[in-house]
């Protein structure tokens, strides 16, 4: 009977354990996470159905579409059009100081998934779609954070060189914020 008791609330009992932060903190840290994937640094390549990647931010003076017709096709790398890495190169080192200049990373420069649109959404729409398993690459707040640690993109956004004005806070705060609203539960304003 003792048993049988236990072994109804463990389950519920290891999530109220795993949520040790408020909805209000959890709010405040996707506030600073929307300004991070709503940045051009960011949004640039997560442009969603559209193949077309942005030329965005201060650095471009206007919004337009990337330039010399540039599409990434569904291989999101441009395999059907010009690949991307004819003009980004894969670079280990890559010091990207020359403004206006392809920028290069040490991986296969390319479009995000279709499922991460972020160019152009609200909040509440990038926050639904994060936490989206379906969505999201099926990762938890957690899995995200550590993904994004190893991605040498990420690294690029926060130390683009040249003109280009880097992702806002920093990685690290943003890998913070991301474990902290993964422990608040992923709120979303819609709630
Ligand atoms: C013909 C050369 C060329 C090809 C092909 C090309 N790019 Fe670019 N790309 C550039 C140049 C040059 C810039 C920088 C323009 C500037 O700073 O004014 C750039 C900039 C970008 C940026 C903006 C980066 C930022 O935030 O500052 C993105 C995103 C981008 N390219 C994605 C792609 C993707 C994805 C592909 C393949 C589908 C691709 N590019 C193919 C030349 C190219
Ligand atoms: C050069 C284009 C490019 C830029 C710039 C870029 N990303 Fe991405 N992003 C990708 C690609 C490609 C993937 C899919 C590959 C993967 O998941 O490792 C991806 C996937 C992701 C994912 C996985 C989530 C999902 O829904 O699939 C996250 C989170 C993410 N990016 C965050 C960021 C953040 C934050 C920035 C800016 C600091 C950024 N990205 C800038 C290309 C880019």
């Amino acid at each position: 009977m003792r048993l049988g008791f236990a072994i109804c609330l463990l389950p519920g009992m290891a999530l109220a354990q795993q949520v040790t932060v408020s909805p209000e903190d959890g709010l405040a840290a996707w506030d600073r996470i929307f300004e991070v994937v709503s940045h051009p640094r960011c949004s640039n390549c997560h442009t969603g159905p559209s193949d077309r990647p942005m030329w965005s931010g201060p650095s471009y003076g206007q919004t337009r579409v990337h330039g010399m017709n540039v599409r990434a096709g569904e291989s999101r790398i441009g395999a059907e059009y010009i690949p991307c890495r004819t003009c980004h190169v894969t670079a280990e080192n890559a010091r990207n100081e020359t403004p206006h200049a392809a920028p290069q990373v040490a991986d296969a420069w390319r479009l995000a998934p279709v499922e991460a649109h972020w160019f152009g959404q609200s909040s509440e729409t990038i926050c639904e779609q994060l936490r989206d398993p379906e969505r999201n690459g099926d990762r938890t707040a957690e899995e995200l954070a550590e993904h994004l640690d190893h991605d040498v993109i990420l690294h690029w956004a926060w130390t683009p060189g040249g003109t280009r004005e880097p992702a806002p806070y920093s990685l690290e705060i943003h890998i913070r914020d991301l474990r902290i609203w993964g422990n608040a539960g992923q709120p979303c304003a819609t709630d």
